[in-house]
């Protein structure tokens, strides 16, 4: 990613912020997992976003005063331990990288900080709180924000995660051609496998030819973990066991996607384990098709995602009613239970309130299904969809969704 991205968006943050004002983003830290090893390091995604920098314990300062300032505090390199792990970043590569002007070491932070609370006027500390429910461990911007509490008393605290959620929601050239090339690498993927299904394999057999186009892809992590659901597995949303036998005559559904630079893909396709539909399979495909064309075809500038959302579920009850399953289409959540997408970017499911109108530059993923346990069919198709400024563009236009292009591929 170009280094001036990194740069635009901390201008675009600066606007938000008040008169007065500092802003602290932590990198993070990976979390022990089991004896001495730690989990997998990802950054905190609105740190990354606003200074392009990928490793652990590092803090941006933003200071809104007389002037606008920029700190970046990267770890001093200990030579020692260097041996051991490998080199962190240097104040050189981290100035590249996020565009950065100066850069300090944080053994000097604390200090740093407190002359700028204490000389400089500083009335307000933003801090990036993200709570996802009321027993969620505290995460390190809280205990933060206690210890701010503690030593200036006289100081606000607020949040700076809805801001910073509202500019994520529109992505710029550069991030769409992440999320393109994360697409890319996905569709390639599910190709992969859907070529080399048959009846017999279990789940994570026919999962492990997307996980080897990812890595010979070159790519570190997935947007998230794969669900290979086959038969009534697939009726289960959030299925990720991947461990049953793949029967003949059933489907089997794909929700996954790649990770580029951190950004996602995140694509669903359904498909006969043999290649080939049986009619109610067919017909039960074609109902949740049509919804995915009608709200794709929706999708513009000015619509709102409640709007659409609830047009989606009323098709869908439609559909359910055709399909001989409910008599009223009012009883649809029997069939189809969670909403019709949501927004795609650093994050899978990603920032930004749900309740939005649709502006360029804004991705959404449009996914319907409806999943019929009694029958063990289970079916989604989820496309990925950039608003433009007349309309849309459907981004993973390149992955296949007809049942006779399904049937004919797989031959
Ligand atoms: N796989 C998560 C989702 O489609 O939202
Ligand atoms: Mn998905
Ligand atoms: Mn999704």
């Amino acid at each position: 990613m170009k280094a001036e991205v990194f740069k635009k968006n901390r201008e675009a943050l600066f606007k938000h912020m008040e008169e007065n004002s500092i802003a602290l983003l932590f990198a993070g830290k990976a979390p022990k997992k089991t004896a001495d090893e730690a989990y997998e390091f990802t950054p905190n995604r609105n740190f990354y976003y606003l200074t392009g920098i990928d490793e652990e314990d590092i803090i941006l300062l933003l200071v809104k005063g007389k002037e606008d300032q920029e700190i970046l505090f990267i770890k001093e390199p200990d030579l020692e331990l260097e041996k051991w792990v490998g080199k962190s970043i240097r104040d050189n590569e981290a100035k590249e990288r996020g565009a950065f002007e100066e850069i300090q070491y944080t053994k000097d932070f604390e200090d740093e900080l407190h002359s700028f609370m204490f000389k400089e006027g500083i009335e307000t500390v933003y801090l990036n709180l993200e709570r996802d429910s009321y027993t969620q461990r505290a995460t390190l911007e809280e205990e933060f924000a206690k210890k701010l509490k503690f030593k200036y008393p006289d100081k606000e605290i607020k949040n700076i995660y809805n801001e910073i959620a509202s500019i994520r929601m529109i992505k710029s050239k550069e991030e769409i051609k992440y999320i393109r090339e994360a697409i890319d690498i996905t569709v390639e993927g599910v190709e992969l496998l859907m070529k080399n299904s048959k009846s017999g394999l279990k789940e994570y057999e026919l999962e492990a030819y997307f996980d080897f186009n990812c890595k010979r892809r070159g790519v570190k992590d997935f947007a998230f973990k794969t669900i290979a659901a086959a038969g009534v597995n697939a009726t289960i949303l959030h299925y990720i066991n991947n461990n049953s036998e793949m029967k003949d005559g059933d489907l089997i559904l794909f929700d996954l996607g790649a990770q580029c630079e951190y950004y996602n893909a995140d694509i669903t396709r359904t498909f006969p384990i043999n290649g080939k539909f049986t009619e109610r399979q067919k017909e039960v495909y074609e109902a949740v098709l049509r919804v995915n064309k009608k709200v794709i075809k929706e999708l513009k500038p000015g619509v709102s995602f409640k709007d659409i959302n609830d047009k989606a579920t009323e098709w869908i009850g439609e559909e359910c009613v055709k399909l001989g399953l409910i008599e009223d289409k009012e009883d649809v959540r029997k069939y189809y239970w969670h909403s019709i997408g949501h927004s795609l970017g650093l994050d899978t499911h990603d920032v930004g309130k749900r309740n939005v109108e649709f502006r360029p530059g804004m991705v959404f993923t449009v996914e319907p299904g409806i999943y019929i346990n009694e029958e063990g069919i289970g079916i989604r198709i989820e496309d990925d969809v950039l608003i433009t400024e007349d309309g849309n563009e459907v981004l993973t236009k390149n992955m296949i969704k007809e049942a006779h292009e399904i049937e004919e591929f797989m031959k």
